[in-house]
């Protein structure tokens, strides 16, 4: 799982033995690297190097993230289009085997037998994403590791990683040490829903060094996934403003303990701007990739009505007013950016008023953005909430742990497409991919985002590695043996049968929503993005 493009099964398989050798080409060195760190403990085989048993090689003519498999009695033949083809061809391998030879350590059995098949592999789009939120709550390095184990065994390999947000900013920036001492800690923290005014009485936080950071893109590497980091800005930002009250309108106040959007946003003046784009340059500076996000989503310009910093920008620039701020400021990042030979990676709220030419577009407010994104000529990932975000309750069972959003079963969510309809072949070309995001207000630990993620990241993940058409009755059929996987990996997912009576939180209720309310309350969210288009 994701189910291989094309499956053909059948003939004697391939007896695993200490003996078994391992030959890898000069450029898959990592990879064989994986396949013994991920077989080793469980089979007891050290796969040492030479002929005859497993072999690794490039082969340029496939996809690059491709590969062939064909496991017969005389040996184990691996082709990949490039070390990502070949890794996954890895994943594969782990999947054929029982799932005691995933575990950490060895248990009586085995000898382990591959079985006789060739399969031949490729996904359909290049993002196949995950987000997760260390925001709303700080996830150690070891459980963020852990979940990108968790991506690569599934085939996925984009991380965005949210790392600022109004509760919490979770990364340290060069001469800005009250981002980390202030911004990265809260008081106390919301307990359920807005509607509900519960808290607890414990302080939050935490923050990443440097050095975590890069630990999690060099681990996410050995696994082709590219991390994606964001700092959402100009809103979403009363952590920053906490810490560093110049940047904001006059918010002087702790970080923001309940969920929902702080009305607190920079004031986008001259000191706000530097500020903006020394964390950009720190982000360049611990992460590889192209795109750097920014965020943008959810920015109210209430305050910049009365604000003498936002009204001097205003005036200076020439903007028609407060709500034309945000595509300036967002222009500005993205020349910054460029001038790092980087792009910007931004919600779907930065189509307003037009984005930077270049800026891939995160489409997340229901399945409209993602196609007016792409009519802008802008690639885009898709990630619409009403199919793909995580946090939203998996069923209408009243033990689901706080019931948010709309019900988004197994069902619904393998039934994502990330092409919305509609678009030219031309158009349909700038959809890279989907994303499921994994927002953690209501997630505290690595326990409760398994149980939100699983398994219905393993349905996700076929939505952007397989072919279009899938059967969810076939996959059901597939899902527990999978599952047998995942409980091998120690995984806390939602059971088939329902949430565990302890899955609830009495203390954390919800606010469950019906799809037609939000369908409408999307409507007016992106009424402006439909009269531009228009
Ligand atoms: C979002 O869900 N605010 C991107």
């Amino acid at each position: 799982m994701p189910r291989p493009v094309r499956v053909v099964a059948g003939g004697d398989g391939f007896p695993l033995g200490p003996a078994t050798a391992l030959d890898a080409a000069p450029g898959l060195t990592e990879v064989a690297a994986v396949l013994r760190g991920a077989l080793g403990p469980a089979t007891g085989c050290d796969f040492p190097p030479g002929p005859g048993g497993i072999r690794l090689r490039i082969a340029p003519e496939l996809p690059a993230e491709g590969y062939q498999l064909d496991i017969r009695p005389s040996g184990v033949n691996i082709r990949g289009g490039s070390a990502a083809g070949a890794f996954y061809a890895v994943q594969t391998l782990r999947q054929l085997l029982p799932p005691a030879t995933l575990r950490r350590a060895r248990l009586p059995g085995g000898p382990w037998t591959l079985p006789g098949i060739r399969i031949e592999d490729a996904p359909r789009f290049g993002w196949r994403g995950v987000m997760l939120d260390v925001a709303r709550h700080f996830m150690p390095v070891s459980d963020v590791l852990r979940l990108l184990d968790l991506i690569a065994f599934h085939k996925l390999n984009v991380l965005h990683l949210h790392l600022t947000d109004d509760q919490g900013w979770r990364l340290d920036v060069p001469g800005r040490p009250r981002l980390t001492s202030i911004g990265a800690w809260r008081p106390a923290t919301m307990l359920g829903s807005r509607q509900h005014e519960r808290y607890d009485e414990r302080p939050h936080g935490g923050f990443y060094s440097d050095d975590d950071l890069r630990e999690i893109v060099a681990y996410a590497a050995q696994r082709h996934i590219t991390v994606v980091p964001e700092v959402d800005m100009p809103g979403h930002m009363q952590a920053a403003i906490a810490a560093y009250p110049e940047l904001g309108n006059g918010f002087a106040g702790p970080v923001r303990s309940s969920w929902g959007i702080s009305p607190h946003v920079l004031n986008l003046g001259p000191e706000a701007l530097q500020f903006c784009r020394d964390v950009l340059d720190h982000l360049c500076d611990l992460f590889p990739s192209e795109l750097i996000g920014i965020g943008g989503d959810e920015c109210p310009s209430v305050e910049w009505r009365d604000s003498p910093v936002a009204q001097a920008r205003i005036r200076d620039e020439g903007l028609a007013g407060p709500h034309r701020l945000q595509s300036w400021f967002t222009a500005r990042l993205a020349e910054h950016l460029a001038g790092r030979g980087r792009r910007v990676f931004g919600w779907d709220e930065i189509l307003a008023g037009g984005a930077p030419p270049g800026a891939v577009i995160a489409a997340w407010r229901g399945a409209g953005p993602a196609a007016h994104a792409a009519r802008a000529g802008h690639a885009v990932v898709s990630c619409p909430d009403t199919s793909v975000y995580l946090d939203y309750r998996q069923s209408d069972d009243p033990g689901e742990p706080t019931p948010v959003g709309t019900c988004l079963t197994l069902a619904d969510v393998y039934a994502f497409d990330p092409v919305p309809p509609g678009l030219t072949p031309a158009e349909a070309g700038l959809v890279l991919g989907g994303q499921a995001n994994l927002w953690t207000e209501h997630m505290e630990s690595a326990r409760q985002v398994d149980y939100q993620a699983f398994p219905r990241l393993c349905g996700f993940a076929e939505t952007v590695w397989g072919p279009p058409g899938r059967d969810f009755d076939a996959f059901a059929a597939r899902l527990p043996a999978h599952l047998t996987r995942l409980d091998a990996l120690g995984v806390n997912y939602r059971p088939m049968t329902g949430p565990r009576p302890w899955d609830a939180r009495p203390d954390a209720p919800g606010n469950p929503r019906t799809i037609e309310d939000r369908l409408a309350e999307l409507r007016e969210m992106t009424a402006d993005l439909d009269q531009a288009s228009a």
